[in-house]
């Protein structure tokens, strides 16, 4: 019993005293679309969100759109200063190839695109934040979607052109690179439809998923070895891509029902993580076997996956310095037969559930799961070697509000499962980023769903920030290097979690 009691003491200590090591490393993120608005000033092109919106407002929850969003491109100084109040390490950015580029192609560069950025990451530099730069956060130039968008396997050629532009003319201040943030998202949300659909809003279900994604697979090797060819030796930045990840639990632990869970944990998690950080590369075996199989039952004459040649998985394999990992949730899955395919959903073969005791946020699809996290962090490390792991997105939604505790519950306990997976599991976790530097617009969500540290007054033609409580809770989490439940800034009210 004595022992016991020690043992628990001890325990308890050591959990209460952990600590984010030396140089671990903290942001904020945002994405073009969801922030900068001037969506047709100065020379911008139309992307796909500006036509969707435009033509379909109906297909957002609140009949809103991005064209002046947060108007970060009007607040450029002004933001860079609630940075520096948040004492952040980094800003995740993404660069609106639009703004860059209006026709999409090389031929006509916006000078006021190349402008703006200069200016934003001169600026971040100048004050010591670090700029970590996704080159797509899901804003394709409309012109290239007319062209197929990303099932065309010319748009990896098209993409290599703007991302060359990138790096010649941002590389010297940039050290993290993002190819692509969150493929599987993006591809299932622009072909499959439903609730999580996105841009372009297309439904070619079962296939043009898989299309996107093999595209998108070598669009992001080849930004990767044209930056390691070219201009890693010059600018000494590191190349990555953000995959999200659900941790699918299995709901018992009978062998069907392990076997449903880890099934969609590859083939949605794996469908880009295997090809890149996997030992053998190429799409996970069971995800190739699982969809020849349904294509063959649906009489397609052959896999609704393509294949990649050897050369090809061998280009594609290793290309990322670091695992960059976007988590928000988890779910049980279960065996299901789902009808009506093709789809991916009949693909996954499993149907998921939600604990209604776990913490809900205001999108429909998130809960409070920190194990989950814990979970996929010692996946990730077991199932890819333990590579370096960033994490690039991790965020909670409410409905509004300063006084925001349950998104300070949410981030304090997803912190602490990652100090335990860096402390007590060995994985090598180097950065966290909380989603979302501010309110935004939150894709078909609007602006209803809130994930930001500072709130955005979107009614003020100034689009006034107002720092949350969560915003100094990060604050002070980055300053201590650990995390004080009790901490309570003046002018809140103490959280009762
Ligand atoms: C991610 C996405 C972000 C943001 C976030 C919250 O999937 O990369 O742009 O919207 O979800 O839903």
């Amino acid at each position: 019993m004595k022992h016991l009691l020690v043992l628990i003491i001890t325990n308890s200590l050591v959990f209460g005293e952990l600590q984010f090591p030396p140089n671990f490393k903290f942001g904020v993120a945002t994405s073009a679309y969801q922030v900068e608005g001037a969506w047709n000033l100065s020379g911008k092109g139309e992307n796909i969100w500006d036509y969707a919106v435009h033509r379909t407002p109906n297909v957002i929850q609140d009949g809103t759109n991005g064209d002046i969003a947060c108007d970060t491109y009007h607040h450029t100084e002004g933001d860079v200063q609630l940075l520096k109040q948040l004492g952040v390490n980094f800003y995740r950015i993404s660069l609106s190839w639009s703004r860059i580029l209006p026709t999409g192609f090389k031929n006509k560069i916006n000078p006021d695109g190349i402008r703006y950025y200069n200016e934003l990451l001169d600026a971040l530099t100048a004050n010591g934040i670090e700029p970590m730069v996704s080159l797509f956060h899901w804003d394709l130039p409309q012109p290239l979607q007319d062209l197929g968008g990303w099932t065309n396997p010319l748009m990896a050629d098209y993409f290599l052109e703007y991302v060359r532009i990138a790096y010649e003319n941002f590389g010297d201040r940039v050290k993290y690179w993002i190819t692509f943030n969150e493929p599987s998202v993006l591809c299932a949300g622009s072909y499959e439809g439903g609730l999580l659909a996105l841009a372009p809003f297309l439904k070619s279900r079962g296939v043009g998923l898989y299309l996107c994604g093999h595209t998108l697979l070598i669009a992001h090797a080849k930004a990767y070895h044209l930056y390691d060819k070219e201009f890693r030796k010059s600018q000494k930045g590191k190349i990555g891509i953000s995959l999200q990840g659900i941790w699918y639990e299995p709901s018992s632990s009978s062998k069907e029902n392990v076997q449903a869970a880890n099934q969609r944990l590859q083939m949605e998690f794996g469908w880009f993580a295997h090809p890149i950080f996997s030992k053998k590369g190429d799409y996970p075996p069971i995800m190739k076997e699982r969809i020849s199989f349904m294509s063959k039952q649906e009489n397609f004459s052959q896999s609704r996956l393509p294949e990649f040649t050897p050369a090809e998985i061998s280009y594609i394999r290793g290309t990322s310095d670091y695992f960059g990992f976007n988590h928000y949730t988890s779910a049980y899955a279960v065996p299901a037969n789902i009808s009506g395919g093709p789809s991916q959903d009949s693909d996954f073969g499993s149907s998921l559930s939600q604990d209604p005791l776990w913490e809900a946020g205001a999108s429909w699809w998130i809960r409070s799961v920190p194990w989950g996290f814990g979970n996929i962090l010692k996946w990730i490390k077991n199932e890819y070697g333990n590579p370096e792991v960033i994490i690039t997105e991790n965020g909670f939604s409410d409905k509004g509000g300063l006084q925001d505790c349950r998104r300070i519950n949410y981030h304090y306990k997803y912190l602490e499962a990652l100090l335990n997976a860096i402390h007590n599991e060995g994985c090598n976790i180097s950065g966290y980023t909380a989603w979302s530097f501010m309110d935004n617009f939150e894709w078909t969500g609007g602006y209803s769903k809130k994930f930001g540290l500072i709130r955005v007054d979107f009614v003020s033609p100034e689009r006034t920030r107002t720092l949350k409580m969560s915003a100094y809770a990060y604050r002070n989490i980055i300053e201590t290097k650990k995390i004080d439940w009790s901490f309570t800034p003046s002018g809140f009210e103490k959280c009762v979690f």
